[in-house]
Parts: C-alpha cells; sequence; structure tokens
C-alpha cells in the first residue's frame, strides 16, 4: 500500500489484514476448486504455516488453486476469529469488473449477480450477459434463481468448471420473482429448497450454498436453516430482514439464532457498511462472514478498513473498466455510486456526471484527484461458459425447456427477469 493510500484510513477502522496472503504463491490452478483434499494440507494452507509433509504428499501442486477455497476461507475465519469478507449478489452490478475492484481492497469471496437458471441453460446470450469470469475471478460463487431441481442441477452442473460455489437465491422479494416462484417464495417451500440442495449436492462438487431472508418468528428461520444444512448446504447467507422489510434496520438476533442453531458457516448480510460495522455484527452474531452490497456500491474499499472510496480506488477502477473494456456507463454508474463528498466534492460530482466518455470522466477525475495514474493495463480476455449440456440452445427452447423437466411443452418464459432482480430499491438501477 503506498502513502497516498494511507492518507485517507480512517482512523476508526483500521486495515485489517489476515495472516496469509490472499493468493497462494506456487500454487496454480484456477478452476481447481472442486478437487477433494487432505484435511493436513488444508490446515496449513488455511493457517499459512508451511507443513512440509503436507507439502511434499501434494506432490503435483497443480491439485491446489492459487487461492483460498471459500471452505478454506471460513477454516481460516474459525482460526483467526475474523470474519470471511463477502461481496454480495447484486444484479447489474456485482460483475467482473466491480468483483475484481472489491477484491483489490481486502474482498475475499464474490458472488455474481443472480441470474435465472433457466435462462443460463436455454439461452447462449442470457448466459453471456448474466455471466462471464477470467483467470483472477477467484474464489466466485455465481447465484441462481431457481424452482426446480432439474433446472438447477442441469445450470450447474454447466457453470462448476469455472466457478468455486453455487448458490439458491431465496430471499428475492421483488414481485416478478416471487410471482415466478423464485427468490423469497421458496421461504415457503422448504422441502423444494432441501431437494434443490440435496440434488445439486449430489451432481457437483463444489460448494452449494442458500442466502435467505429471516422470519420474525425465528423458530421458522431456524428451522429452514436445518433443513438446508440437512440437505447438505455448505453454508448459510443470511439477509436480516424479512421479505416486506425495506430500509428498516436489519434484525440481528434473527442471524444470530440461525449461527446459534447450525453446524455449517453462516454469513451476516444487511447495513455493513465499514469495518467497524463488519466487527460490530460479527461480534453480535458470532458468524463466519460478513456479506455487504450498497456499502459496497458506496465504497469498493471498505473491507479494507477504508472509510470512504480513496483515489487508489477510483485508479484501479479506471484501470480494470479500460483494461476489460467495460461500457462507459457502467464505469460511470459505479463512480456515482461512491457518494461520499470526499470521494468528489459536490461540484465535482455534477461535472463527473455531465460526462459521456472515458476520455472527459477520466480528466474530471485527474482534476479532483491528481494522484489518479490511469495507467492503461493489458486486455483482460473475458471467459464465458461455453459448457452446453447437450445440443440445443435458442431454436428449441420450449423442447428443450419440456425435455429438461420431463413435461408437455410450457407457456414462454418471461422476457429477462433477472434484468429486474435486485431486492433494493434504494440503489438506482440504471440499464446498460
Ligand atoms: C442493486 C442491488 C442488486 C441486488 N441483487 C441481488 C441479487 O442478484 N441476488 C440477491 O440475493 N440479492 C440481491 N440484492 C440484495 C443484496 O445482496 C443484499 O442482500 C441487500 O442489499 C442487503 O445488504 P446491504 O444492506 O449490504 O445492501 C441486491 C441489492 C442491490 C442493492
Amino acid at each position: 500500500m503506498g502513502d497516498r493510500d494511507r492518507e485517507v484510513l480512517s482512523d476508526d477502522a483500521p486495515l485489517v489484514e489476515h495472516p496469509v496472503a490472499r493468493r497462494l504463491p506456487g500454487r496454480r490452478k484456477a478452476g481447481a476448486a472442486s478437487v477433494s483434499v487432505d484435511q493436513q494440507q488444508v490446515q496449513s494452507r488455511v493457517s499459512g504455516k508451511g507443513d512440509a509433509d503436507a507439502e511434499s504428499r501434494a506432490g503435483d501442486d497443480s491439485a491446489f488453486p492459487d487461492y483460498l477455497t471459500p471452505l478454506e476461507l471460513f477454516a481460516r475465519a474459525r482460526e483467526t476469529k475474523q470474519p470471511v469478507r463477502i461481496c454480495a449478489p447484486m444484479v447489474r452490478y456485482s460483475k467482473l469488473g466491480f468483483r475484481e475492484l472489491v477484491r483489490a481492497f481486502g474482498c475475499d469471496l464474490a458472488y455474481t449477480p443472480m441470474t435465472v437458471a433457466e435462462n443460463f441453460i436455454l439461452s447462449k446470450r442470457g448466459r453471456d450477459n448474466d455471466f462471464s469470469t477470467n483467470e483472477y475471478d477467484h474464489p466466485v460463487i455465481v447465484q441462481f434463481a431457481a424452482k426446480h431441481t432439474e433446472m438447477l442441477c442441469t445450470a450447474a452442473e454447466m457453470v462448476a468448471p469455472y466457478v468455486d460455489g453455487i448458490d439458491i437465491n431465496c430471499g428475492c422479494p421483488q414481485r416478478w420473482a416471487m410471482s415466478e416462484g423464485y427468490g423469497s417464495a421458496l421461504l415457503r417451500k422448504p422441502q423444494l429448497i432441501y431437494d434443490m440442495v440435496r440434488a445439486a449436492k449430489s451432481r457437483i462438487t463444489i460448494p452449494v450454498s442458500v442466502k435467505i431472508r429471516i422470519n420474525l418468528d425465528f423458530k421458522k428461520t431456524i428451522e429452514l436453516a436445518q433443513t438446508a444444512e440437512r440437505a447438505g448446504a455448505d453454508w448459510i447467507a443470511v439477509h436480516g430482514r424479512t421479505p416486506s422489510m425495506r430500509h428498516e434496520p436489519v434484525i440481528l438476533e434473527g442471524i444470530k439464532a440461525v449461527k446459534d442453531n447450525v453446524s455449517i458457516p453462516v454469513v451476516a448480510n444487511g447495513d455493513i457498511n465499514s469495518m467497524l460495522d463488519v466487527n460490530a455484527v460479527a461480534a453480535a452474531t458470532g458468524v463466519d462472514g460478513v456479506m455487504s452490497a450498497r456499502g459496497l456500491l458506496a465504497n469498493p474499499a471498505l473491507f479494507g478498513g477504508y472509510a470512504f472510496a480513496p483515489a487508489s480506488c477510483l485508479d484501479k477502477w479506471i484501470q480494470i473498466a479500460l483494461s476489460s473494456r467495460i461500457p462507459y456507463s457502467l464505469f460511470h454508474t459505479h463512480v456515482m455510486n461512491m457518494d461520499d463528498p470526499r470521494v468528489l466534492s459536490k461540484e465535482a460530482r455534477a461535472r463527473f456526471f455531465a460526462t459521456q466518455s472515458y476520455d472527459d470522466g477520466i480528466a474530471e477525475l485527474k482534476r479532483e484527484h491528481p494522484s489518479i495514474q490511469a495507467h492503461l493495463a493489458p486486455l483482460q480476455p473475458e471467459r464465458h461458459c461455453e459448457k452446453v449440456i447437450d445440443a440445443g440452445d435458442e431454436p428449441n427452447k420450449k423442447a428443450r425447456r419440456a425435455a429438461i423437466l420431463g413435461l408437455p411443452l410450457e407457456p414462454e418464459l418471461p422476457a429477462n427477469p433477472s434484468a429486474d432482480a435486485d431486492d433494493s430499491s434504494d440503489v438506482a438501477l440504471i440499464p446498460w
């Protein structure tokens, strides 16, 4: 970290460093997260204490990825008593570039935006639009909206070679999702959650998790979490609001109730806007991980202990955006989301808001922060999910859907439901 960064470190939220570097030297096999591993080797990777025997037993080091897998991160959290720092799934926002940005500032694990499993399987365009990755995009969890075990498992099998886990969205309260039987609608169908988790666990070797919202009757939330655990879920993320809550404060007791009653790792979500919140929520609930959505949009550097996005964060975002050819509108939206006056003064924000090109936008940012270098990084090749279970994308969608589900032909799919899938209304969603 350079001096430039230190100047803007918050006094009250010191930088938290984990004992192990996120990238593990000498191990190089991105996407190899699904291997089964020797417990002692895991222990040595997690603790960072080299175990010569385990190292030599590893022999071919390609068996391990060069990063800590999600389960290793949770094991490390238990050892260090520091929760895993997680970027939440966010439709339109937690895309590849943003995941790279938050990882550069202390995020351990990142989720993709939710994608409807059915669209993922049946449409190449939908798949490519919602999911892209690259060699460095690890560890990453892809989140699916699903309501059929077979659809979920087929999508999971397709994407498994590219990611480190899959998650089932059981929390989205948006009207379209609920009426389609996705998201929060699943909270009333524990048997379906059980079936989907169990089936996915039997078909893929990477972890399967669920993200839920709470019920004010905590007993029901506990039962649901225990159901997911019995089915084999590897961890549970709990957004501490009910499906009908929007801006009310998160109910930490609901998250704690889950943590106290399951053995698998539990992740707390809701209103994590600083490292102070991270520490307070971890202390109040005992969770193994913390997940932030809007806090990271406003300050992608928050997990690094920064009180607001420093100039180095803007600089990194410029570099990522240029090197991965992010459309200017998305670049612009993310900068506007960093809405602290210490990032851009009111006047600079207004000037930046009016910009329509990288040249003009970067010039404005440099005017405000002369330390910004805006170095051009080499182009990053993106990967899409090329795996198709069997032939038949677009043209025979209906027939394929019916075949997967073993049903007669069904009505049309909604056009692109995942495009409206956020479950919070306080961040403007600008289509791009
Ligand atoms: C713009 C936006 C998009 C979101 N998209 C998703 C999503 O795709 N899947 C999901 O499970 N939750 C989604 N959420 C909800 C967040 O993951 C998170 O549960 C919620 O915002 C509460 O966390 P926060 O207080 O840190 O924002 C979205 C939230 C926002 C603001």
